[in-house]
């Protein structure tokens, strides 16, 4: 059975150019067996008659509140829905629901209703750029609203920008996540991710750095906001593609960049305050060279960089039982042996040790082949997609760290 199949689904429909688009929204949450229940406002009825939802949806549409005399509209819809979504999401509407107003049917839904809301904002660059609206979407994030982040491109007004409706597989994505959100242990916490490649400076063009792409800790950043987590990015040199995708889906991420290991212990440390949790993704640089301020001459001899230590970032931390730390371990042999002595060295919670080498060489690809190294367990996942990876991981940890907290609460 599908995760949206006979949920009762609300699609508010407000009066932007992109409502014509909710119309195919409609049609695939029906298609996938859900109960969809339209309301419009009067000015998307403007742009798409309520005759075309209608008819996708094979459901009466909502379009004032007085217009039905048999029943409170709003309340009946509101006790019945399994989700809220306003598609396409006007400027208006989100500055409504920011200020809880309540003179509309849809406004007055957004009120009345405590089931989770999904908004997928739709407008003009400059009103979505606005500072009034980003303060709104802020406002209403901070209020536990969801949102799918609009796409950037032409906008029908002939200006390039962000504020476009997204692609529709992408809000149907996001309203299964919702609908079949179980809650964890990261939901509300605020998660650190170092994630990328740091590079050690040789001279001002050279530099000793690494493979890493920067993959697995967007990964990961994906699914902890997916667990309705607060994620902080610290990023060194990643795959620019990898990060702009990124940044496309969830511009409101902050990401702090960080060229070098001294740059990113500097960034943990300033930021480990303020978090929860922390995932070390990054690869580091153990050693760094002595800097020349000058480019380094080519001479006919061989030559040699005298290399020095950088400092461990993770052993340097504060202990602090309140906070989770999770290391990771890039290993080419005794992947089991070094990654367990480096937990005990290190005093992670977990350590997730990657295959660095061979066929399953996780170093900038989509895939790895990873361990899961707690104190007291050993688990072993098989080579896939890092995405499956870090889905997997987050759930064992939620898990262990459920039953932790469990077995350490006083019995009355
Ligand atoms: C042709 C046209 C296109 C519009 N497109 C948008 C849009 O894409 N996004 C938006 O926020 N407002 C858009 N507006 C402005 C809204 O329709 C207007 O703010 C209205 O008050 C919204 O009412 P509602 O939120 O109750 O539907 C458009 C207006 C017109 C005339």
């Amino acid at each position: 059975m599908g995760i949206i199949e006979n949920k009762n689904i609300i699609l508010c429909v407000t009066g932007g150019i992109a409502a014509y688009k909710a119309v195919t929204l409609a049609s695939m949450m029906t298609k996938a067996g859900a109960n969809v229940h339209v309301i419009m406002s009067r000015h998307a009825v403007q742009f798409v008659t309520p005759l075309t939802f209608k008819t996708v949806t094979r459901q009466k549409v909502t379009v004032g509140m007085f217009d039905d005399s048999q029943f409170i509209p709003h309340i009946s819809l509101s006790d019945l829905a399994d989700l809220v979504v306003v598609a396409p999401a006007t400027a208006n509407i989100i500055a409504k629901a920011a200020a809880g107003i309540a003179d509309d049917m849809i406004s007055t839904l957004l009120v009345s209703s405590a089931a989770p809301k999904l908004i997928v904002p739709a407008m003009n660059t400059n009103m979505y750029l606005n500072p009034i609206t980003q303060d709104n979407m802020t406002k209403l994030r901070n209020y536990g609203f969801h949102f799918t982040e609009p796409d950037s491109g032409r906008m029908a007004c002939g200006t390039v920008g962000i504020g476009r409706y997204p692609e529709n597989d992408r809000i149907f994505s996001d309203i299964v996540n919702i609908i079949g959100y179980k809650k964890t242990i990261f939901d509300g916490k605020k998660v650190l991710i170092t994630l990328g490649g740091t590079r050690e400076a040789i001279d001002p063009v050279r530099f000793i750095g690494n493979r890493s792409s920067g993959t697995m800790g967007f990964a990961f950043a994906e699914c902890f906001i997916r667990l309705n987590s607060q994620v902080t990015i610290i990023a060194a040199n990643t795959d620019s593609h990898i990060r702009q995708a990124f940044c496309l889906k969830y511009p409101n991420v902050r990401i702090i960049d960080a060229e070098c290991a001294s740059d990113m212990r500097t960034a943990v440390h300033n930021e480990i305050p303020n978090n929860d949790i922390l995932l070390m993704c990054a690869a580091v640089a153990d050693y760094k060279p002595h800097y020349s301020d000058q480019k380094i001459k080519k001479s006919d001899g061989d030559m040699t960089l005298t290399l020095s230590r950088t400092d461990d970032i993770i052993a340097g931390l504060p202990k602090d039982p309140a906070k989770l730390y999770i290391a990771f371990s890039a290993e080419t042999q005794n992947v089991t042996e070094n990654a367990k002595s480096k937990l005990k060295r290190k005093g992670a919670d977990y350590i997730i040790a990657n295959q660095v080498c061979g066929e399953h060489n996780a170093m900038g690809g989509s895939q790895s082949e990873i361990m899961l190294i707690s104190p007291d367990d050993i688990m072993q996942f098989p080579y896939r997609n890092k995405t499956d990876n870090a889905d997997n991981i987050l759930d064992i940890i939620d898990e262990k760290e459920s039953k932790h907290s469990k077995s350490e609460s006083p019995s009355c």
